[in-house]
Protein backbone atom coordinates (compact mmCIF):
# COMPACT_ATOMS: atom_id res chain seq x y z
CA UNK A 1 0.00 0.00 0.00
CA UNK A 2 1.61 3.42 -0.88
CA UNK A 3 2.07 5.30 2.56
CA UNK A 4 2.82 8.77 2.30
CA UNK A 5 4.84 9.48 5.72
CA UNK A 6 7.43 6.43 4.28
CA UNK A 7 7.64 7.93 1.00
CA UNK A 8 8.36 11.14 2.07
CA UNK A 9 11.57 9.62 3.92
CA UNK A 10 12.45 7.82 0.93
CA UNK A 11 12.42 11.32 -0.96
CA UNK A 12 14.21 12.58 1.80
CA UNK A 13 17.10 10.64 1.42
CA UNK A 14 17.45 9.90 -2.18
CA UNK A 15 17.09 13.98 -2.67
CA UNK A 16 19.90 14.11 -0.07
CA UNK A 17 21.99 11.76 -1.89
CA UNK A 18 21.23 12.78 -5.30
CA UNK A 19 22.32 16.44 -4.36
CA UNK A 20 25.61 15.34 -3.11
CA UNK A 21 27.18 13.02 -5.37
CA UNK A 22 28.01 13.60 -8.88
CA UNK A 23 26.25 12.80 -11.76
CA UNK A 24 26.12 8.49 -12.74
CA UNK A 25 26.08 7.78 -8.73
CA UNK A 26 24.84 4.49 -7.98
CA UNK A 27 21.69 4.84 -5.01
CA UNK A 28 20.30 2.41 -3.02
CA UNK A 29 18.37 -0.09 -4.42
CA UNK A 30 14.43 -0.76 -3.93
CA UNK A 31 15.21 -3.52 -1.74
CA UNK A 32 17.24 -1.43 0.40
CA UNK A 33 14.85 1.48 0.65
CA UNK A 34 11.93 -0.90 1.46
CA UNK A 35 14.31 -2.20 4.38
CA UNK A 36 15.45 0.95 5.45
CA UNK A 37 12.18 2.53 5.95
CA UNK A 38 9.72 0.02 6.68
CA UNK A 39 7.97 0.54 3.47
CA UNK A 40 6.23 -1.51 0.87
CA UNK A 41 7.98 -1.37 -2.66
CA UNK A 42 4.85 0.33 -3.94
CA UNK A 43 5.62 3.39 -1.95
CA UNK A 44 9.39 3.36 -2.89
CA UNK A 45 8.36 2.87 -6.61
CA UNK A 46 6.16 5.85 -6.00
CA UNK A 47 8.80 8.18 -4.39
CA UNK A 48 11.71 7.14 -7.04
CA UNK A 49 9.07 8.14 -9.97
CA UNK A 50 8.61 11.56 -8.17
CA UNK A 51 12.58 12.23 -8.42
CA UNK A 52 12.38 10.93 -12.31
CA UNK A 53 9.83 13.40 -12.53
CA UNK A 54 12.09 16.24 -10.99
CA UNK A 55 14.98 15.44 -13.34
CA UNK A 56 16.96 14.33 -10.00
CA UNK A 57 17.58 10.55 -10.86
CA UNK A 58 17.04 8.35 -13.57
CA UNK A 59 16.34 4.52 -13.78
CA UNK A 60 18.16 1.84 -15.86
CA UNK A 61 16.31 -0.79 -16.84
CA UNK A 62 17.77 -3.78 -14.42
CA UNK A 63 20.57 -2.14 -13.08
CA UNK A 64 18.95 0.45 -10.56
CA UNK A 65 18.45 4.05 -9.89
CA UNK A 66 21.17 6.27 -10.64
CA UNK A 67 22.17 9.97 -9.98
CA UNK A 68 20.99 11.98 -12.97
CA UNK A 69 23.24 14.52 -14.72
CA UNK A 70 22.16 18.09 -13.48
CA UNK A 71 21.15 20.82 -16.11
CA UNK A 72 23.65 24.23 -16.39
CA UNK A 73 22.47 26.69 -13.93
CA UNK A 74 21.60 30.10 -16.36
CA UNK A 75 23.89 32.84 -15.29
CA UNK A 76 21.68 35.57 -14.37
CA UNK A 77 17.75 35.46 -13.35
CA UNK A 78 15.67 35.28 -16.55
CA UNK A 79 13.77 38.60 -16.69
CA UNK A 80 10.13 38.19 -16.44
CA UNK A 81 9.09 42.31 -16.04
CA UNK A 82 7.72 42.50 -19.55
CA UNK A 83 4.77 39.98 -19.17
CA UNK A 84 3.42 42.43 -16.58
CA UNK A 85 2.55 45.24 -19.22
CA UNK A 86 1.97 42.40 -21.60
CA UNK A 87 -0.77 40.66 -19.84
CA UNK A 88 -2.57 43.50 -18.79
CA UNK A 89 -5.19 43.31 -15.90
CA UNK A 90 -5.26 39.71 -14.02
CA UNK A 91 -9.48 37.94 -14.75
CA UNK A 92 -11.71 38.28 -12.75
CA UNK A 93 -12.82 35.11 -10.49
CA UNK A 94 -9.49 33.09 -10.98
CA UNK A 95 -8.31 33.67 -7.35
CA UNK A 96 -12.01 32.51 -6.55
CA UNK A 97 -11.71 29.44 -8.35
CA UNK A 98 -7.98 28.60 -7.11
CA UNK A 99 -9.75 28.89 -3.39
CA UNK A 100 -12.30 26.84 -4.06
CA UNK A 101 -9.75 23.59 -6.18
CA UNK A 102 -8.00 24.13 -3.15
CA UNK A 103 -7.04 20.92 -1.04
CA UNK A 104 -7.37 21.94 2.80
CA UNK A 105 -4.22 21.83 4.65
CA UNK A 106 -3.53 18.42 6.64
CA UNK A 107 -4.81 18.97 10.04
CA UNK A 108 -8.25 20.64 9.30
CA UNK A 109 -11.77 19.42 8.85
CA UNK A 110 -12.57 20.01 5.27
CA UNK A 111 -16.45 21.93 5.07
CA UNK A 112 -15.28 23.35 1.45
CA UNK A 113 -14.80 21.12 -1.75
CA UNK A 114 -17.55 20.53 -4.64
CA UNK A 115 -17.06 17.32 -4.88
CA UNK A 116 -17.49 14.09 -2.72
CA UNK A 117 -15.44 12.75 0.42
CA UNK A 118 -12.65 10.06 -0.95
CA UNK A 119 -14.87 7.60 1.05
CA UNK A 120 -18.34 7.94 -0.70
CA UNK A 121 -16.51 7.79 -4.44
CA UNK A 122 -16.94 4.51 -6.17
CA UNK A 123 -13.67 4.46 -6.86
CA UNK A 124 -13.13 0.21 -6.71
CA UNK A 125 -15.99 0.43 -9.46
CA UNK A 126 -14.37 3.07 -11.60
CA UNK A 127 -10.60 1.61 -11.09
CA UNK A 128 -11.90 -1.51 -12.42
CA UNK A 129 -13.84 -0.72 -15.39
CA UNK A 130 -10.66 1.80 -16.18
CA UNK A 131 -8.48 -1.03 -16.31
CA UNK A 132 -10.86 -2.94 -18.27
CA UNK A 133 -11.19 -0.57 -21.02
CA UNK A 134 -7.33 0.55 -20.89
CA UNK A 135 -6.71 -3.06 -22.08
CA UNK A 136 -8.91 -2.68 -25.22
CA UNK A 137 -6.38 -1.52 -28.49
CA UNK A 138 -9.91 -0.07 -29.60
CA UNK A 139 -10.65 2.72 -27.14
CA UNK A 140 -6.75 4.42 -27.66
CA UNK A 141 -8.31 5.34 -31.93
CA UNK A 142 -9.61 8.00 -32.57
CA UNK A 143 -13.16 7.90 -32.04
CA UNK A 144 -16.47 9.96 -33.24
CA UNK A 145 -15.37 13.77 -31.75
CA UNK A 146 -18.94 14.19 -30.22
CA UNK A 147 -18.38 10.96 -28.25
CA UNK A 148 -18.74 7.43 -28.08
CA UNK A 149 -22.43 6.67 -29.11
CA UNK A 150 -23.35 4.61 -26.22
CA UNK A 151 -22.39 6.75 -23.80
CA UNK A 152 -24.06 9.60 -26.05
CA UNK A 153 -27.22 7.75 -25.85
CA UNK A 154 -27.11 7.17 -22.21
CA UNK A 155 -27.01 11.04 -21.26
CA UNK A 156 -29.64 12.04 -23.97
CA UNK A 157 -31.58 9.27 -21.98
CA UNK A 158 -31.37 10.42 -18.70
CA UNK A 159 -33.59 13.57 -20.04
CA UNK A 160 -36.29 11.54 -21.11
CA UNK A 161 -37.26 10.18 -17.80
CA UNK A 162 -41.13 9.24 -18.46
CA UNK A 163 -41.33 9.56 -22.35
CA UNK A 164 -39.13 10.22 -25.04
CA UNK A 165 -39.75 13.88 -25.53
CA UNK A 166 -35.67 14.64 -23.98
CA UNK A 167 -32.48 14.85 -26.25
CA UNK A 168 -31.63 12.72 -28.49
CA UNK A 169 -27.98 10.96 -28.82
CA UNK A 170 -27.32 12.78 -31.50
CA UNK A 171 -27.87 16.03 -29.63
CA UNK A 172 -25.05 15.39 -27.19
CA UNK A 173 -21.49 16.04 -27.14
CA UNK A 174 -19.07 14.35 -24.64
CA UNK A 175 -16.90 17.14 -22.33
CA UNK A 176 -14.44 16.82 -20.39
CA UNK A 177 -16.30 18.27 -16.96
CA UNK A 178 -18.46 20.68 -16.36
CA UNK A 179 -16.31 23.24 -16.24
CA UNK A 180 -14.98 22.35 -20.03
CA UNK A 181 -18.96 21.77 -20.90
CA UNK A 182 -19.94 25.39 -19.49
CA UNK A 183 -17.00 27.44 -20.78
CA UNK A 184 -17.60 25.67 -24.32
CA UNK A 185 -21.56 26.49 -24.03
CA UNK A 186 -20.89 30.22 -23.05
CA UNK A 187 -18.39 30.68 -26.21
CA UNK A 188 -20.62 28.68 -28.14
CA UNK A 189 -24.10 31.10 -27.95
CA UNK A 190 -22.65 34.27 -27.13
CA UNK A 191 -20.46 36.76 -28.83
CA UNK A 192 -17.81 38.95 -26.69
CA UNK A 193 -19.95 42.19 -25.14
CA UNK A 194 -22.82 40.27 -24.85
CA UNK A 195 -25.33 40.19 -21.34
CA UNK A 196 -25.20 36.81 -19.42
CA UNK A 197 -28.58 36.12 -16.47
CA UNK A 198 -27.71 34.23 -14.04
CA UNK A 199 -29.60 33.28 -11.04
CA UNK A 200 -28.23 34.93 -8.01
CA UNK A 201 -25.77 33.70 -5.74
CA UNK A 202 -24.70 30.93 -7.87
CA UNK A 203 -21.85 29.24 -9.06
CA UNK A 204 -18.50 31.03 -9.03
CA UNK A 205 -17.33 28.60 -11.70
CA UNK A 206 -19.80 29.72 -14.54
CA UNK A 207 -19.43 34.01 -13.14
CA UNK A 208 -15.79 33.61 -14.02
CA UNK A 209 -16.00 31.20 -17.23
CA UNK A 210 -18.89 34.16 -18.14
CA UNK A 211 -16.12 36.92 -17.38
CA UNK A 212 -13.32 35.12 -19.62
CA UNK A 213 -15.62 34.94 -22.50
CA UNK A 214 -15.88 38.98 -22.46
CA UNK A 215 -19.79 38.53 -21.37
CA UNK A 216 -21.35 41.22 -19.08
CA UNK A 217 -23.32 39.12 -15.99
CA UNK A 218 -26.76 40.42 -14.70
CA UNK A 219 -27.92 38.68 -11.27
CA UNK A 220 -31.42 37.85 -11.10
CA UNK A 221 -32.72 37.27 -7.63
CA UNK A 222 -33.61 34.09 -6.43
CA UNK A 223 -34.77 32.41 -3.06
CA UNK A 224 -35.85 29.14 -1.48
CA UNK A 225 -37.83 28.11 -5.01
CA UNK A 226 -35.06 29.04 -7.48
CA UNK A 227 -35.24 31.89 -9.62
CA UNK A 228 -38.24 34.62 -9.49
CA UNK A 229 -39.86 34.56 -13.19
CA UNK A 230 -40.94 37.55 -13.01
CA UNK A 231 -37.51 39.38 -12.41
CA UNK A 232 -36.04 36.97 -14.96
CA UNK A 233 -38.63 38.29 -17.03
CA UNK A 234 -37.85 41.79 -16.84
CA UNK A 235 -34.18 41.29 -16.74
CA UNK A 236 -34.80 39.77 -20.05
CA UNK A 237 -36.59 42.59 -21.29
CA UNK A 238 -34.29 45.06 -19.70
CA UNK A 239 -30.92 44.02 -20.92
CA UNK A 240 -31.86 42.54 -24.01
CA UNK A 241 -29.74 39.20 -23.04
CA UNK A 242 -30.15 35.82 -25.02
CA UNK A 243 -29.03 33.85 -22.62
CA UNK A 244 -29.63 32.47 -19.19
CA UNK A 245 -27.16 30.11 -16.90
CA UNK A 246 -29.37 28.59 -13.99
CA UNK A 247 -29.15 25.35 -11.80
CA UNK A 248 -33.01 24.19 -11.44
CA UNK A 249 -31.96 21.46 -9.08
CA UNK A 250 -30.24 21.99 -5.82
CA UNK A 251 -28.25 24.65 -6.91
CA UNK A 252 -24.80 25.28 -5.69
CA UNK A 253 -24.36 27.07 -3.50
CA UNK A 254 -27.91 28.00 -2.03
CA UNK A 255 -29.37 23.99 -2.59
CA UNK A 256 -32.44 25.90 -3.53
CA UNK A 257 -34.86 23.51 -6.27
CA UNK A 258 -36.81 25.41 -9.18
CA UNK A 259 -40.64 25.05 -7.28
CA UNK A 260 -42.75 23.17 -10.11
CA UNK A 261 -44.92 26.47 -9.94
CA UNK A 262 -41.91 28.28 -11.39
CA UNK A 263 -40.84 25.79 -14.18
CA UNK A 264 -43.35 26.90 -16.69
CA UNK A 265 -43.11 30.66 -15.86
CA UNK A 266 -39.39 30.33 -16.26
CA UNK A 267 -39.65 28.42 -19.50
CA UNK A 268 -42.52 31.35 -20.27
CA UNK A 269 -39.74 33.96 -19.65
CA UNK A 270 -37.02 32.12 -22.00
CA UNK A 271 -39.69 31.56 -25.21
CA UNK A 272 -41.03 34.90 -24.85
CA UNK A 273 -37.32 36.74 -25.08
CA UNK A 274 -36.31 33.96 -27.63
CA UNK A 275 -33.36 33.11 -25.41
CA UNK A 276 -31.53 30.21 -24.47
CA UNK A 277 -31.31 28.80 -20.66
CA UNK A 278 -28.52 26.79 -19.77
CA UNK A 279 -29.25 24.16 -17.39
CA UNK A 280 -26.28 22.88 -15.24
CA UNK A 281 -27.74 19.54 -14.09
CA UNK A 282 -24.62 19.30 -11.88
CA UNK A 283 -26.60 17.13 -8.91
CA UNK A 284 -29.07 14.91 -10.92
CA UNK A 285 -27.24 12.22 -8.59
CA UNK A 286 -27.34 13.85 -5.47
CA UNK A 287 -31.14 14.08 -4.09
CA UNK A 288 -31.73 12.78 -0.38
CA UNK A 289 -35.19 13.74 0.50
CA UNK A 290 -38.10 12.42 -2.29
CA UNK A 291 -37.13 12.60 -5.66
CA UNK A 292 -36.10 14.90 -8.18
CA UNK A 293 -37.89 16.14 -10.58
CA UNK A 294 -37.45 15.71 -14.34
CA UNK A 295 -34.99 18.08 -15.83
CA UNK A 296 -36.31 21.05 -17.29
CA UNK A 297 -34.58 19.44 -21.43
CA UNK A 298 -37.15 16.66 -20.36
CA UNK A 299 -40.14 19.21 -21.77
CA UNK A 300 -38.65 21.49 -24.19
CA UNK A 301 -39.58 20.35 -27.85
CA UNK A 302 -38.59 23.81 -29.18
CA UNK A 303 -34.74 23.69 -28.21
CA UNK A 304 -34.54 26.55 -25.97
CA UNK A 305 -32.78 24.67 -23.02
CA UNK A 306 -28.75 23.78 -23.65
CA UNK A 307 -28.63 21.03 -20.74
CA UNK A 308 -25.41 19.78 -19.14
CA UNK A 309 -24.87 17.03 -17.11
CA UNK A 310 -21.27 15.89 -15.24
CA UNK A 311 -20.51 12.71 -13.46
CA UNK A 312 -17.90 14.19 -11.34
CA UNK A 313 -20.07 15.38 -8.31
CA UNK A 314 -22.09 12.07 -8.34
CA UNK A 315 -19.09 9.50 -9.10
CA UNK A 316 -15.66 11.67 -8.67
CA UNK A 317 -13.83 14.10 -9.68
CA UNK A 318 -11.34 12.36 -11.60
CA UNK A 319 -14.07 10.99 -13.87
CA UNK A 320 -14.18 14.36 -16.04
CA UNK A 321 -17.05 13.27 -18.22
CA UNK A 322 -20.01 15.01 -18.86
CA UNK A 323 -21.87 15.75 -21.95
CA UNK A 324 -23.87 18.88 -23.12
CA UNK A 325 -26.63 18.32 -25.02
CA UNK A 326 -29.25 20.82 -27.71
CA UNK A 327 -31.02 20.43 -29.95
CA UNK A 328 -31.13 22.08 -34.10
CA UNK A 329 -27.89 24.77 -34.67
CA UNK A 330 -27.08 25.46 -30.92
CA UNK A 331 -26.48 21.71 -30.98
CA UNK A 332 -24.51 21.84 -33.93
CA UNK A 333 -22.52 25.33 -32.65
CA UNK A 334 -21.94 23.45 -29.39
CA UNK A 335 -19.94 20.41 -31.24
CA UNK A 336 -18.01 22.60 -33.44
CA UNK A 337 -16.74 24.33 -30.15
CA UNK A 338 -15.63 21.69 -28.63
CA UNK A 339 -13.67 20.34 -30.91
CA UNK A 340 -11.99 23.60 -31.35
CA UNK A 341 -11.17 23.65 -27.56
CA UNK A 342 -9.74 20.13 -27.37
CA UNK A 343 -11.42 17.47 -29.77
CA UNK A 344 -12.27 14.76 -28.00
CA UNK A 345 -12.32 12.91 -24.47
CA UNK A 346 -9.79 10.58 -23.56
CA UNK A 347 -10.83 6.71 -25.31
CA UNK A 348 -10.43 5.00 -22.50
CA UNK A 349 -12.25 7.03 -19.78
CA UNK A 350 -15.29 7.37 -22.06
CA UNK A 351 -15.29 3.64 -22.39
CA UNK A 352 -14.82 2.76 -18.75
CA UNK A 353 -17.50 5.40 -17.88
CA UNK A 354 -20.12 3.55 -19.97
CA UNK A 355 -19.34 0.64 -18.51
CA UNK A 356 -19.67 1.89 -15.01
CA UNK A 357 -23.14 3.66 -15.65
CA UNK A 358 -24.22 0.30 -17.21
CA UNK A 359 -23.27 -1.79 -14.51
CA UNK A 360 -25.33 -2.32 -11.42
CA UNK A 361 -22.21 -1.04 -9.28
CA UNK A 362 -23.90 2.67 -10.75
CA UNK A 363 -27.47 1.49 -9.10
CA UNK A 364 -25.42 0.43 -5.70
CA UNK A 365 -23.54 3.48 -5.87
CA UNK A 366 -26.08 5.87 -5.83
CA UNK A 367 -28.63 4.30 -3.10
CA UNK A 368 -25.76 4.24 -0.92
CA UNK A 369 -24.69 8.27 -1.81
CA UNK A 370 -28.41 9.22 -0.69
CA UNK A 371 -28.26 7.74 3.06
CA UNK A 372 -24.67 8.97 3.10
CA UNK A 373 -25.73 12.28 2.25
CA UNK A 374 -28.58 12.43 4.30
CA UNK A 375 -25.96 11.13 7.17
CA UNK A 376 -23.89 13.82 6.48
CA UNK A 377 -26.17 16.58 5.98
CA UNK A 378 -28.07 15.91 9.41
CA UNK A 379 -24.68 15.67 11.23
CA UNK A 380 -23.89 18.77 10.20
CA UNK A 381 -27.82 20.18 11.41
CA UNK A 382 -27.12 18.92 14.82
CA UNK A 383 -23.85 20.49 15.47
CA UNK A 384 -25.12 23.79 14.34
CA UNK A 385 -28.21 23.77 16.32
CA UNK A 386 -25.72 22.95 18.83
CA UNK A 387 -23.02 25.02 18.70
CA UNK A 388 -24.10 27.77 16.23
CA UNK A 389 -27.60 27.89 15.49
CA UNK A 390 -27.66 31.40 13.90
CA UNK A 391 -26.11 29.98 10.94
CA UNK A 392 -28.76 27.25 10.38
CA UNK A 393 -30.15 27.72 7.03
CA UNK A 394 -33.45 28.88 6.88
CA UNK A 395 -34.63 26.39 3.78
CA UNK A 396 -32.95 22.68 4.65
CA UNK A 397 -31.85 21.51 1.14
CA UNK A 398 -33.76 18.02 -0.23
CA UNK A 399 -30.11 17.68 -2.17
CA UNK A 400 -26.54 18.76 -3.14
CA UNK A 401 -23.46 19.07 -1.59
CA UNK A 402 -24.04 22.21 0.45
CA UNK A 403 -25.99 24.39 3.34
CA UNK A 404 -26.15 27.69 2.97
CA UNK A 405 -26.17 29.71 6.31
CA UNK A 406 -26.88 33.11 6.92
CA UNK A 407 -24.17 35.03 8.97
CA UNK A 408 -25.34 37.98 11.30
CA UNK A 409 -25.72 41.23 9.53
CA UNK A 410 -22.66 43.09 8.78
CA UNK A 411 -20.04 39.98 9.37
CA UNK A 412 -16.77 39.28 6.78
CA UNK A 413 -17.86 36.35 5.83
CA UNK A 414 -14.09 36.40 4.18
CA UNK A 415 -12.45 37.58 7.60
CA UNK A 416 -14.96 34.53 8.86
CA UNK A 417 -13.64 31.94 6.47
CA UNK A 418 -9.84 33.15 6.60
CA UNK A 419 -9.84 33.20 10.50
CA UNK A 420 -11.86 29.72 10.62
CA UNK A 421 -9.16 28.09 8.46
CA UNK A 422 -6.32 29.14 11.14
CA UNK A 423 -8.66 27.66 13.85
CA UNK A 424 -8.58 24.19 11.54
CA UNK A 425 -11.96 24.11 10.21
CA UNK A 426 -12.58 25.62 6.05
CA UNK A 427 -15.65 27.12 4.71
CA UNK A 428 -16.17 29.15 1.57
CA UNK A 429 -17.23 32.66 2.14
CA UNK A 430 -20.24 33.89 -0.06
CA UNK A 431 -19.41 36.83 -1.62
CA UNK A 432 -17.60 35.25 -4.89
CA UNK A 433 -20.90 33.44 -5.26
CA UNK A 434 -22.60 37.02 -6.72
CA UNK A 435 -22.32 39.03 -9.36
CA UNK A 436 -22.87 41.70 -7.63
CA UNK A 437 -23.23 43.39 -4.21
CA UNK A 438 -24.55 40.33 -2.02
CA UNK A 439 -27.94 41.23 -0.09
CA UNK A 440 -26.41 39.47 3.22
CA UNK A 441 -24.02 37.87 4.11
CA UNK A 442 -23.52 33.72 3.97
CA UNK A 443 -20.89 30.85 4.30
CA UNK A 444 -21.07 28.07 1.82
CA UNK A 445 -20.71 25.05 4.49
CA UNK A 446 -20.23 21.50 2.74
CA UNK A 447 -21.74 18.19 3.97
CA UNK A 448 -20.28 16.11 1.71
CA UNK A 449 -16.45 16.73 2.05
CA UNK A 450 -15.59 15.46 5.67
CA UNK A 451 -16.63 12.17 7.96
CA UNK A 452 -20.20 12.98 10.09
CA UNK A 453 -17.74 11.95 13.01
CA UNK A 454 -16.10 15.16 12.62
CA UNK A 455 -18.97 18.02 12.12
CA UNK A 456 -19.35 18.43 15.72
CA UNK A 457 -15.57 19.75 16.08
CA UNK A 458 -15.81 21.23 12.88
CA UNK A 459 -18.57 23.41 14.03
CA UNK A 460 -16.72 24.01 17.18
CA UNK A 461 -13.91 25.41 15.34
CA UNK A 462 -15.84 27.47 13.43
CA UNK A 463 -17.73 29.27 16.29
CA UNK A 464 -14.27 30.31 17.61
CA UNK A 465 -13.84 31.98 13.96
CA UNK A 466 -16.76 34.30 14.44
CA UNK A 467 -16.71 37.88 15.82
CA UNK A 468 -18.14 37.51 19.58
CA UNK A 469 -21.87 39.86 19.66
CA UNK A 470 -21.46 42.98 21.68
CA UNK A 471 -22.55 42.73 25.21
CA UNK A 472 -25.33 44.43 26.00
C1 LIG B 1 -22.77 23.93 -10.45
C2 LIG B 1 -21.48 23.41 -10.99
N1 LIG B 1 -21.35 23.23 -12.32
C3 LIG B 1 -20.21 22.76 -12.85
C4 LIG B 1 -19.13 22.46 -12.06
C5 LIG B 1 -17.89 21.95 -12.71
O1 LIG B 1 -17.52 20.70 -12.22
P1 LIG B 1 -16.72 19.62 -13.07
O2 LIG B 1 -15.91 20.36 -14.10
O3 LIG B 1 -15.87 18.90 -12.07
O4 LIG B 1 -17.75 18.72 -13.71
C6 LIG B 1 -19.21 22.66 -10.68
C7 LIG B 1 -18.05 22.39 -9.81
O5 LIG B 1 -17.98 22.78 -8.66
C8 LIG B 1 -20.43 23.13 -10.13
O6 LIG B 1 -20.56 23.30 -8.81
Amino acid sequence: MFNSNAADRVVQELRGLAGAAAAGTRLPSVRELTDRHQASPVTVAAAIRQLVAEGLVETRSGRGTFVAARPVAPLSPPDLSWQTVALGPRRFGEEEMQALLALPPSGTIPLTGGYLDADLQPAAALGAALARAARQPAVWQRGPVEGRDDLRAWFARETQPSSGDGLQAADMVICPGGQAALSSALRALTEPGDTLLVESPTYLGALAAAHAAGLRVVPVPADRDGVRPDQLAAAFTRTGARLFYCQPLHANPTGATLSPARRPAVLAAIHAAGAFLIEDDYARDLTIDGDPPPPLAATDPDGHVVYLRSLTKSAAPGLRVAALGARGPAGARLRAARLLDDFFVAGPLQQATIEFVTSPAWSRHRRRLRTELRTRREALLTALTRHLPALLPTAVPAGGLHLWSPLPPGTDDVAVAATAATAGVTVFPGRPWHAAEPPSPHLRLTYAAAPPSAMDEAVRRLATALPRSPKT
